[in-house]
């Protein structure tokens, strides 16, 4: 067990015996611990070196722990004293002065990563004693449990105790108004004479953060805030014509009771008609998410923006905005209905159709947005923005396409720009769906799109 064992220097009749132990097996959580059990032959040290050496092979940077012996003595500069001993300062020369505290003939003593182990009365241990120090070493080396409680004390001493947390929390919710009480005090804000427009418009943006939670979508219902909001769209001001957009956009999203409310207080008819009219790109965009969310899963709506002319206006925006990012966003909106409605038409093969679903399937059969969309030149408009360098627009454009499929097969197959760029297009995501491939990505984006280029292929060439 001893790995190495030395009598480090003899001098002055002082002789030391060092037992070095390989410590692991008592720590063995401890990292590189670096330990020693001492046996000190004589509490008398010469008087020119008044240390009892710790010595060690390992590492003579770990050497300088000074051990003290019941006299007083002075530790040198740069030596330090190990735990429990007695310390004064010697107030004539400044220095410092120690001694063993506590009597006892085994000294545990710990620096650092270091600790050793001293034998105060006896110049060796007996299997007796060498037992005794290693027992007294694990507790005394056992850094993790010691270590916790201190950590827990310093803990208990950062936290305050759990009545104190509990009373302040309690005074914290007296203090914590409810969504409610502060979309009551953003709605006041908002329709104060005195706020500034910066102030209305601030209102606003919170109350978009709000409003996306269905309970507080309904109560800015029942508070009045949607009248005010849907009002605020005619503003003259378009910060608040673009914030009252988003407000809206956001307390209708999957909110259907506050969908009908929007539409019968006639919001679909005010956010068309600001859309036909010339607006800034951001304003629009805020537009096109709320007529968006308007529409989503409410043929009522669908079928009113319909009858509004409201594919009419998309297509001047599509034509309007060149290459611009409105483009993708009037193709997304149409997309999402012409799907919406396939996807309700399949459900409705279900062998016991609900009631509710008769008559959902009934208000989608009202609907019909492909042949208004073919009829008003969509045929020849989607395939423009395959000419966008977006991998996300192609994507968009070529499930429109095929959406679109059933009504412009025909336009599609006599619009030879159309086919020449899917071949195009088809060439250079082969080579990209490989290099996908390469790269261990077997159902890769690049692979979902050339799939839905060749299903187009498929039907136009
Ligand atoms: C807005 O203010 C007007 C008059 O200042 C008031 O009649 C109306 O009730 C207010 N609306 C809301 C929702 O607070
Ligand atoms: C919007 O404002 C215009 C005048 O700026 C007005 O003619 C129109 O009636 C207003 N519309 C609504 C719904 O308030």
């Amino acid at each position: 067990m001893p790995v190495g064992w030395r009598i480090p220097w003899n001098g002055a009749g002082v002789s030391l015996l060092l037992w070095m132990f390989s410590l692991n097996f008592v720590c063995a959580n401890c990292e590189k611990s670096t330990s020693a059990l001492t046996v000190i032959e004589s509490s008398e040290p010469s008087d020119d070196d008044g240390e009892a050496h710790v010595d060690s092979e390992e590492d003579p940077e770990d050497m300088k722990v000074f051990q003290p012996t019941d006299q007083w003595q002075t530790v040198r500069p740069g030596y330090a004293v190990p735990a429990g001993s007695h310390v004064r300062l010697n107030l004539q020369t400044g220095l410092r002065e120690v001694k063993l505290g506590e009597e006892a003939p085994l000294r545990y003593w710990r620096d650092g990563q270091r600790q050793g182990m001293v034998n105060t009365e006896s110049p060796s241990f007996t299997a007796q004693e060498l037992k005794k120090a290693l027992k007294q070493f694990k507790e005394g080396a056992e850094p993790s449990k010691k270590d916790k409680e201190k950590e827990e004390e310093e803990l208990r001493a950062k936290f305050r105790p759990m009545e104190e947390l509990k009373r302040d929390m309690e005074q914290l919710d007296l203090l914590v108004e409810t969504d409610f009480q502060i979309m009551s005090r953003l709605i006041s804000k908002f329709n104060s004479s005195s706020s500034t427009q910066e102030e209305k418009v601030s209102a606003l943006l919170d109350l978009e953060y709000l409003v996306h939670q269905v309970d507080n979508g309904q109560d800015l219902v029942s508070m009045g805030g949607l009248r005010l909001v849907i009002d605020a769209l005619n503003s003259t001001d378009l910060r608040l014509q673009e914030s009252a957009a988003f407000v809206l956009g956001s307390a209708v999203s999957s909110n259907p009771h506050v969908q009908v409310e929007a539409v019968e207080g006639g919001a679909l008819q005010q956010l068309l008609t600001l859309l036909a009219t010339e607006r800034p790109m951001g304003v629009k965009k805020k537009l096109l998410f709320a007529i968006g969310s308007l529409l989503r899963h409410f043929p009522f709506a669908q079928s009113h923006f319909l009858k509004m002319g409201g594919v009419q206006v998309l297509g001047d925006i599509f034509r309007a905005s060149g290459g611009g990012p409105l483009r993708v966003r009037v193709i997304t909106l149409l997309y999402d209905m012409i799907v919406e409605k396939e996807l309700i038409s399949q459900a409705g093969l279900d062998p016991i159709p609900d009631a509710s679903h008769q008559e959902r399937l009934r208000q989608y059969a009202q609907i019909s947005l492909l042949p208004l969309l073919a009829e008003q030149g969509w045929c020849s408009l989607v395939p423009e923005m395959l000419a966008s360098p977006e991998h996300d627009w192609r994507e968009k454009a070529l499930r429109a396409l095929l959406a679109m499929m059933p009504n412009c097969r025909p336009q599609y197959q006599q619009n030879q720009a159309l086919t020449h760029s899917l071949s195009t297009l088809q060439e250079q995501y082969q080579e990209l769906a490989l290099s996908e491939q390469g790269l261990g990505e077997e159902e890769g984006y690049f692979g979902e799109i050339l799939s839905l280029l060749n299903a187009v292929l498929l039907k136009v060439r």
